[in-house]
This record gives C-alpha cells, sequence and structure tokens, in this order.
C-alpha cells in the first residue's frame, strides 16, 4: 500500500517536472554557465556575446519616442539591444527599473526578471511560478544574478529546451507543443522564449503572451481589446495604451523566412566548421552577416555586399515610414492633451483615444520587433501604413472635438528636438532619476551579489 503511494506520488512529481521543462526531469537547473565549460566550443563561443558591447541610445537618436511613451518607463531610458551578455548589467542601470531601496519598492514587478537569466528557471523549479511571480523586481535581486545562459535554453544534460512554463503554455496555444516540435521549429522556440510579445495579467502579474487568436498583429490587438488591457495610460492624451515588447519570433514566423521553416539559429546560430575541421553551433547570438559563410550563403547565391546591400534598402524604408508614423502619432497626443484642457468630455474623447491606441500598437509592433527590416520588411511597411490610417482616423476626431471647444487654430508641438528636451516637455527629470540610480548600483547591488554568493556558493556573474 505504501509503496504503491510513494509510486504514485513520484509518478505525478515526474510528469509535472516533464510537463514543464520538457527536459531534464526532477532536476533543478544550474544557472552558472562556468559548470559548462567542458562544452569547450559552446562555452568559449557564448562568452563571445560581450563583444557586442556598444551601448545606443535610442531616445536620444529620436526623441519622438519619449512623447510617444510619455508616462511610461521607456520614456525615461531606452537603448538598442546588445549581447545577451550583458541582460542582468543593462537591467539593473536602466533608469527603467527605478532605483529600490528594500525589496517591496520600485517601480516594475518580478515578471521583469523573466527573459534575462537561467536563474529564472532555476528559482521556478525550486519554489513555484507563483512564488516568483509574486511582488516588486526589487525582491529577486539576491536570486537573479547571472547573463542569458545553458540554462535558459538546455538542460543540465545540455539538452535543448523550453525553459520556462509560461513560454511552454504560449507555444501549446499555437499548437507547437515541444514534444511535437520539429528540430527546425525548437531552434526558433527557444529563442521565442523571449524575443515575443508578452504583457503581465492584471491580477497576478504573469507573463503572458497574448496569442489566443493568433500571432499577427490585428489579431493580438483583438485580444487586448477584447479583455480591455491597457499597459499604461497616456502622459498626455489619456489614451489606454499597449506596448508592443519584442515580437521577433512572431513577425519572422509570417516572414518570408519563418514560412519557408528558416530558423533563427540558422542565421544568428549557425552550425560553423573551425581551422580543426571540428563541426558545432556557434553560440555567438549576433549578426548573421559576421558568420557569412555559414549562414545567407547556405542557402543564397549572392555576394555578402549584394545581401547587405538589400537589407540596408529595407531597413532605410521602414526607416522612413517609421518616422512618418511617429510624426502624425506625436501631433495626436497633444492635440487629445490640447482638447482635455478644453474640457472635452470622456464620451467625446472615446473614438479618437482608441484610434490612438491602434495606431500607436501597429507601429511599435514593427519598430520593437528588433530586425524587423531583414524578418519581415512588407509586415513592417503594412503595420506602418496601418498605423498613418489611424491616426489620421484620430486627427480627424480631435480636430472635431476641438473646433466644438473654440480650438479652431492648430496645436502648436513644444520643443521636443533633442531627448533632454522632451523629456522636460513630458515631465520627466532626469538628472535626479539617474543619481538615484547611481546610488542604488553603488550600494544596493553589491549587496545582491554577495547575498547570492553566500546563499548557493557559486559566483553571482
Ligand atoms: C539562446 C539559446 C542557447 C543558449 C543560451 C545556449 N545554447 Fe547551446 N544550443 C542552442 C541551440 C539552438 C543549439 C542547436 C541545437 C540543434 O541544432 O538542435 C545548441 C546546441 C548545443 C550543443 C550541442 C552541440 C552543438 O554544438 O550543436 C551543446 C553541447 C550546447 N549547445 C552547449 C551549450 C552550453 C555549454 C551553453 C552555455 C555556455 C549553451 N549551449 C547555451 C541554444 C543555446
Ligand atoms: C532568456 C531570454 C532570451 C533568449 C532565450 C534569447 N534571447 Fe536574444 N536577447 C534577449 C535580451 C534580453 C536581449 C537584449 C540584451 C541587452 O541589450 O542587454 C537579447 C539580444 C539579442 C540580440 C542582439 C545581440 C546584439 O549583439 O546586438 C540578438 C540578435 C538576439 N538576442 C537573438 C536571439 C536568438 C536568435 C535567440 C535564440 C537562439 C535568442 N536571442 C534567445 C533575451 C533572450
Ligand atoms: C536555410 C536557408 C536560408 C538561409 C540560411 C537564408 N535564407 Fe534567405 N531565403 C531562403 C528561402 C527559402 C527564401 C524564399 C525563396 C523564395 O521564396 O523563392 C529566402 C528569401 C530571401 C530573400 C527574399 C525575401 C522576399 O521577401 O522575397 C532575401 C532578401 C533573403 N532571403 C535574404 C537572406 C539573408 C540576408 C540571409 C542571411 C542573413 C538569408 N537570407 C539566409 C532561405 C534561406
Ligand atoms: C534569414 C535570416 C534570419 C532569420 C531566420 C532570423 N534573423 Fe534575426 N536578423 C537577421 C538579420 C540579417 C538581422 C539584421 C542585421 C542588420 O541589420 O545588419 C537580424 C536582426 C535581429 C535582431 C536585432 C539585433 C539588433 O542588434 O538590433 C534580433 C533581436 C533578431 N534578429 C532575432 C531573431 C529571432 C529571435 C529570430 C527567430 C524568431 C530571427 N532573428 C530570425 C537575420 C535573420
Amino acid at each position: 500500500m505504501v509503496s504503491t503511494l510513494r509510486w504514485r506520488v513520484f509518478s505525478v512529481a515526474a510528469l509535472m517536472a516533464v510537463s514543464t521543462a520538457a527536459a531534464g526531469a526532477g532536476k533543478i537547473t544550474e544557472a552558472d554557465s562556468s559548470q559548462f565549460a567542458k562544452f569547450k566550443h559552446q562555452y568559449e563561443t557564448w562568452q563571445q556575446t560581450k563583444d557586442s558591447s556598444e551601448v545606443v541610445d535610442a531616445l536620444a537618436e529620436d526623441p519622438m519616442l519619449v512623447v510617444l511613451w510619455a508616462g511610461y518607463g521607456f520614456a525615461k531610458d531606452y537603448n538598442k539591444a546588445r549581447g545577451h551578455h550583458y541582460t542582468i548589467t543593462d537591467l539593473r542601470a536602466t533608469l527603467r527599473t527605478g532605483a529600490p531601496k528594500g525589496p517591496d519598492d520600485g517601480p516594475m514587478p518580478m515578471a521583469c526578471w523573466s527573459c534575462k537569466s537561467p536563474d529564472v528557471p532555476r528559482y521556478i523549479e525550486a519554489n513555484g511560478e507563483d512564488a516568483y511571480f509574486k511582488g516588486k523586481w526589487a525582491r529577486g535581486g539576491n536570486e537573479i544574478t547571472h547573463e542569458i545562459g545553458c540554462g535558459n535554453c538546455h538542460d543540465n544534460n545540455a539538452r535543448l529546451r523550453v525553459s520556462v512554463p509560461f513560454a511552454d503554455r504560449a507555444m501549446e496555444t499555437i499548437g507547437m507543443p515541444w514534444d511535437k516540435a520539429s528540430k527546425s521549429d525548437r531552434q526558433s522556440m527557444v529563442c521565442g522564449q523571449c524575443h515575443v510579445e508578452y504583457y503581465f495579467t492584471p491580477d497576478k502579474k504573469f507573463v503572458k503572451f497574448p496569442w489566443d487568436n493568433g500571432l499577427s498583429a490585428d489579431e493580438m490587438e483583438k485580444y487586448y481589446d477584447a479583455i480591455q488591457f491597457s499597459d499604461w495610460t497616456h502622459g498626455l492624451s489619456k489614451a489606454p495604451m499597449l506596448k508592443a515588447q519584442h515580437p521577433g519570433f512572431e513577425t519572422w514566423k509570417t516572414g518570408t523566412h519563418g514560412r519557408n521553416d528558416v530558423s533563427c539559429t540558422d542565421c544568428h546560430m549557425p552550425r560553423v566548421t573551425n581551422a580543426e575541421g571540428r563541426k558545432y553551433t556557434d553560440h555567438n547570438v549576433g549578426n548573421p552577416f559576421d558568420q557569412f559563410e555559414f549562414t545567407c550563403a547556405r542557402c543564397h547565391e549572392q555576394s555578402k555586399e549584394e545581401l547587405e546591400a538589400v537589407t540596408k534598402h529595407y531597413k532605410e524604408m521602414v526607416t522612413e515610414a517609421k518616422l512618418k508614423a511617429e510624426k502624425q502619432l506625436v501631433h495626436a497626443h497633444f492635440e487629445a492633451k490640447a482638447a482635455w484642457d478644453a474640457g472635452a468630455t470622456e464620451a467625446e474623447m472615446k473614438e479618437a483615444l482608441t484610434a490612438i491606441r491602434h495606431a500607436q500598437w501597429r507601429w511599435d509592433m514593427s519598430i520593437a520587433s528588433h530586425g524587423i527590416h531583414a524578418h519581415n520588411p512588407e509586415e513592417a511597411l503594412r503595420l506602418l501604413a496601418s498605423s498613418l490610417e489611424r491616426s489620421s482616423d484620430a486627427r480627424v476626431s480631435l480636430a472635431r472635438v476641438l473646433a466644438k471647444h473654440g480650438q479652431l487654430e492648430p496645436i502648436a508641438l513644444p520643443d521636443i528636438s533633442t531627448k533632454a528636451a522632451a523629456q522636460v516637455a513630458v515631465g520627466l527629470d532626469e538628472p535626479a532619476m539617474q543619481k538615484a540610480k547611481d546610488e542604488f548600483l553603488e550600494t544596493v547591488v553589491p549587496e545582491w551579489d554577495k547575498e547570492y554568493q553566500a546563499k548557493y556558493g557559486s559566483d553571482a556573474q
């Protein structure tokens, strides 16, 4: 009797481990990647993600972004993506995570760690998802310290896997359960744990991918509208906004390569042959043109220069359309603010605010999907055209509301010609935020690393 009971308890536990972690059943993820150093080529190339170290300030490059994200963290600070090595460094340093003084302080929830570290699957396996998602971001500071590593994409035996249950659930929703997925699908699904659109559920602040209706921008927009979800209320227009995260998986999947089963790793983590004739997967996830011979050239006859020129041309087209869409959105936000100031009612504003929400979502789906000019330029251009259309709906509606309240003159824009000017225009005090952040990095962060080391006895980073 006792032994039957034990067997049943054991088998339920084993089944749960299989269904959540897909592989490596029963074992807790090893989060310290140096423990995998025996996989010499993979380990050494993984370390090279350190070389992509350049920080590019996206807000300085394009101050209109500050206006579009007014009232939301991204208006404070937004740098372009760099190497996987920097995920923890950058998350700690961004003004978006604030300068928390204790575990219950600060603007962001725990969910914010979810795409940064193999400590995330480790923590979830040890304590469960409810415990992981509970509380503020700062609570996880002394538990999550390793940059993206082996444990994010592999079990402890270096078998490929999806490492977090919320990504597993999302892949099942779109009919791609890990057990049934092809080798090529799996090579993209590991990236799709993080390079996706997601949101934090209002009740428990869980990470969820909004894929119930499908992966397109239109289907996700319908999903969010139906549950009346918004990431934030815009600081100027008061529109209920959506922030697209980094929907690379979604826009890749519907693009030429995604439709032809060319996986993320075919371009970003190619199988290479070194000088001794050894074949292995290059773990320096970066720009595919740096490994042209093993990436594009496997399937295309054109030269590197030709294909780079094609990609650059698409990038220029997307950038031009993007700037046009942004300009219209900036006007719409300030016009909506003027309408509120002139005494407009919620009922009068509803139509315009919904149009702003949709226009900005479509714009964001194209710009936040890094590399879209390479992955799916047609979709980027389609989304930006439909963004312009919805901005135009908003502005027509706002002109009517403004006229009704006696505002017939065009609404002038304040100075938003630099990042600093735009931040002042939306009411942000950047120097004060930076000062608090510097103090946080000097005092709180070293304690986190010390506590991790004391608890787990491994290097914190
Ligand atoms: C971002 C995801 C990702 C990370 C992080 C990652 N790998 Fe991999 N790894 C892959 C993929 C994808 C493959 C190719 C699997 C395939 O082709 O089916 C792979 C393959 C491998 C293989 C099989 C042999 C080969 O070269 O194809 C080994 C061993 C391996 N990785 C070790 C590591 C080690 C050690 C680390 C940490 C230092 C690591 N991986 C980090 C995604 C990752
Ligand atoms: C655990 C989450 C996670 C996984 C898994 C992941 N990424 Fe990333 N990736 C990120 C984050 C976060 C950044 C931004 C890092 C920063 O700027 O600090 C990033 C950055 C990148 C970059 C920019 C690199 C550079 O040097 O500019 C590329 C390209 C990329 N990822 C591709 C991939 C591919 C391809 C895969 C799958 C093989 C993958 N990523 C898997 C989270 C992830
Ligand atoms: C594993 C094979 C494979 C790899 C690797 C690959 N491609 Fe392709 N590529 C394809 C296929 C298949 C098509 C679709 C061809 C068709 O429809 O005729 C395609 C189409 C294209 C197109 C035409 C796009 C369009 O919308 O019609 C461009 C441009 C392109 N690839 C560029 C690249 C670049 C740049 C790289 C490297 C970064 C690359 N490809 C890597 C297989 C590959
Ligand atoms: C056909 C090849 C190809 C495939 C497949 C592909 N990418 Fe890319 N990716 C590129 C190229 C080329 C660039 C842009 C390089 C440039 O602009 O010079 C890029 C850019 C990126 C960037 C932006 C890097 C940066 O520093 O801004 C990310 C992130 C990224 N890809 C992730 C992914 C993910 C995740 C997948 C799968 C879901 C994927 N890619 C599939 C070729 C590919």
